[in-house]
């Protein structure tokens, strides 16, 4: 009899064991893939600062071509850069174990000034257009560019409505919690599209060649080659957000029923 109680103590120390390594791993992982993301984050932001102040003169905001400028880097770092890390701040595992209130005002605030910058970054261009009587909205690029800030805006309204005033029901949150979700990965996407298409459209306009002194695009210069790798460096950084919101295991675990029935913050659990 005492054979079978040593036994069954092993096997259940080492299931705990396994466990625990199986945890480890998984906590490990998403650490290397949370590195890489802000990694790839500051790159985005750094190429795409290089690239308008080199070889695109600068900024400034006076209606030139140097206010257009703004536009790129401002889309980048809102958009793309704030809007993944805001995205992916409820995965570190760090924050599990705390009040989620602190997490959700991070979240909500590092949203707000992505959707300020890309605010600023359209006001940007738009203005330029204005000001070289320059029509609106005419482009591929600018259809995808307005409609994702449109659904970004919307995103964050309801967000704000959804979580984190005390008057929202309950059942509206759980309601809203998958679509929140699910819009948030395809704004994503297509801020991506937006910005991959936009760097694209630029380098045509400008690596014209013959007409404006420069080395035309096919030639592939150096201005084009920063460019075509700040896109690349976009499209990783967005793969490796993705894999962050896509892996079950790194979600914040949601708390237990019998917990919900007790907890005084209940309402901060959606
Ligand atoms: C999420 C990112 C982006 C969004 C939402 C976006 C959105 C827009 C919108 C709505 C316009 C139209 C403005 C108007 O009609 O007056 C526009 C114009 C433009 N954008 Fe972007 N943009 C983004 C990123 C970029 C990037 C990274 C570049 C790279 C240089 C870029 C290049 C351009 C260019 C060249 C124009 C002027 C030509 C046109 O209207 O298509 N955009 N963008």
């Amino acid at each position: 009899m005492w054979l079978l109680d040593v036994l069954h103590t092993i096997f259940s120390l080492y299931s705990k064991l396994a466990d625990c390594s199986t945890r480890m791993r998984s906590i490990v992982s998403f650490y290397f893939c949370y590195l890489l993301c802000l990694c790839l984050g500051i790159a985005c932001v750094v190429f795409v600062s290089i690239w308008n102040s080199q070889w695109r003169g600068g900024f400034a905001w006076d209606g030139s071509a140097l206010q257009f400028n703004w536009h790129p880097v401002l889309m980048v770092t809102g958009l793309v850069v704030l809007y993944g890390n805001g995205a992916v701040l409820y995965r570190i595992p760090l924050t599990w174990g705390q009040n989620k209130l602190p997490w959700k005002l991070l979240h909500a605030g590092v949203m707000l000034l992505a959707l300020l910058c890309s605010i600023l970054g359209l006001c940007a261009v738009f203005d330029f257009h204005h000001t070289n009587s320059t029509p609106n909205l005419y482009s591929l690029h600018s259809w995808i560019g307005i409609c994702t800030t449109a659904l970004f805006t919307t995103q964050w309204v309801m967000g704000l409505a959804g979580f984190l005033l005390p008057c929202s029901p309950m059942s509206f949150r759980k309601l809203l919690k998958p679509a929140h979700v699910w819009m948030g990965g395809c704004i994503l996407i297509l801020s991506i599209v937006s910005c991959i298409s936009g760097i694209n459209e630029k380098l045509f306009f400008a690596l014209k060649g013959t007409t404006n002194g420069t080395v035309p695009y096919g030639n592939l210069p150096p201005e084009a080659l920063v460019a075509n790798s700040l896109g690349v460096l976009i499209v990783a950084f967005g793969l490796v957000v993705l894999k962050i919101l896509s892996n079950q295991k790194w979600q914040r675990p949601e708390p237990r029923s019998e917990d919900l029935g007790y907890s005084p913050l209940l309402q901060d659990d959606s």
